[in-house]
């Protein structure tokens, strides 16, 4: 009989463990068999880690307050087999383009739970929206009136709230913080005087109540005090949709607060300082998420220059974070755990800055180990890309033992299906 140890490092998905010979398991299923058998790069999903964490947020809302709604924000992992674990587990959906809106109606999500954001969303997208029978557009700019207005019928109304840049900057990095003074998402607060007015004026809006989203990344509850205090002073409404936000540990020294802590915090907040009986919305995408996937990569070389670098076979085509904003990741080589080798994890891009991890300390790596990043269920095949002509990796779910695949690995074919050809 197997002996397994669950690893301490509260990084990895839930119930993730090591064989007795220290070879990473997820979901119960072998890593090295997993990339054996679909190939690496591969992102590796454990479904049972979603779904653990939307109960915990569920449950977390139920505890905490009577009327409230928990969105998806779909923006975070907008894969059909991810949209349809949130759906079943009874989450609503936050999207943020006509695209989005497609994989959620696709992944069974009722329209009336779904709602449309965007700084910039097109007639053609509101349109499709407001057909679809959806819940909620949040209205981000004055221009976005007139154009919504013209799709819906005369004689009904559509809900909408106003999306609200409270002039409060978290801690996080600039690039995902979106509430601040200066930023391209919502109205100010010297502006939302105006775009209440305009929206209780239309015959064709029901205005609900207010949203905001200040960052994403985020370990201080702190600033949406602050931001609650801001939009305080902007009247009486039913719905206060607080965006999302909630951290995630990238690597085993950090600690983000729990869902439990996060929940409390904002429906607290709201209590006192907007009141009690409002109806609470949250959008939390990442914390849902982020922890179920561990991408497997292949290294292809090594190099030993004035430092090491560890060549995969992926890199910023299926993790665009550490690219776009610094963000750390671990390694760990599978069946070899611990570190001593200190180097940089590179990926296989034609730019220098395709490194995914920056001094990786890595246990002897060598050609053809298999080399695991936790964490990367978020924002990671959400901004997949074909950089190189690399085909998209695999989406695998693995659960009790048993793995599928829920969105198969990007083929050469793929690479020129769209392309017309002159002579057809
Ligand atoms: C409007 C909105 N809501 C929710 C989210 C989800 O944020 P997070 O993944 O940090 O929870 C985002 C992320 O960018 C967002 O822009």
């Amino acid at each position: 009989m197997a002996t397994v140890r669950t690893i301490a490092s509260h990084v990895w998905p839930l119930g993730t463990t090591f064989d007795e010979d220290d070879v990473l398991q997820l979901g119960g299923c072998d890593a090295r068999e997993l990339a054996r058998e679909f190939g690496t790069p591969a992102y590796i999903v454990v479904e049972d880690d979603l779904r653990t964490r939307a109960r915990a947020f569920l449950d977390a809302f139920a505890r905490h307050a009577d009327d409230h709604e928990v969105h998806f924000a779909s923006k975070s992992f907008p894969c059909t087999a991810v949209l349809r674990v949130m759906a079943e587990e009874g989450l609503a959906c936050d999207v943020a383009s006509g695209g989005e809106l497609a994989l959620a109606l696709r992944a069974g999500f009722d329209p009336a739970r779904v709602h449309l954001h965007g700084n910039a969303k097109s007639e053609q997208e509101l349109r499709d929206a407001v057909a679809a029978g959806i819940g909620d557009i949040v209205i981000d700019n004055l221009d976005e009136f007139e154009k919504l207005e013209r799709v819906i019928e005369p004689g009904s109304r559509q809900r909408v709230l106003l999306r609200i840049a409270p002039g409060v900057s978290p801690d996080t990095h600039p690039k995902i913080s979106t509430g601040g003074p200066n930023t391209k998402f919502g109205f100010s607060i010297r502006d939302a005087w105006a775009a209440i007015e305009r929206a209780e004026a239309s015959d064709r809006f029901a205005l609900d109540g207010l949203h905001m989203h200040i960052g994403s990344q985020i370990f201080d509850l702190e600033p949406f005090r602050a931001a609650l205090e801001a939009m305080a002073q902007l009247g009486e409404f039913r719905t206060w949709n607080l965006g999302g936000g909630l951290g995630v540990a990238y690597t085993h020294e950090q600690k983000a607060p729990s869902i439990e802590d996060y929940v409390r915090t904002k429906v607290e907040l709201v209590e006192e300082v907007i009141g009690p009986g409002r109806r609470i919305a949250d959008e939390p995408g990442r914390a849902l998420v982020a922890h179920s996937t561990v991408t497997l990569y292949t290294v292809q070389s090594i190099k030993r220059n004035v430092a090491t670098w560890v060549g995969v076979d992926g890199g910023m085509s299926d993790n665009l974070r550490p690219m776009l904003y610094g963000a750390r990741y671990e390694a760990h080589v599978v069946g070899k755990p611990g570190g001593g080798t200190v180097c940089h994890l590179t990926g296989k891009h034609c730019e220098s800055g395709d490194v995914l991890v920056h001094d990786a300390d890595l246990n002897d790596p060598r050609p053809g180990d298999v080399i695991a990043t936790p964490v990367t269920g978020a924002y990671g095949y959400a901004m997949s890309n074909n950089y190189n002509g690399v085909p998209r990796p695999p989406v695998v779910f693995v659960k009790d033992g048993d793995a599928r695949v829920v969105v198969r690995r990007e083929t050469y074919d793929d690479l020129f299906g769209r392309d017309v050809d002159p002579d057809a």
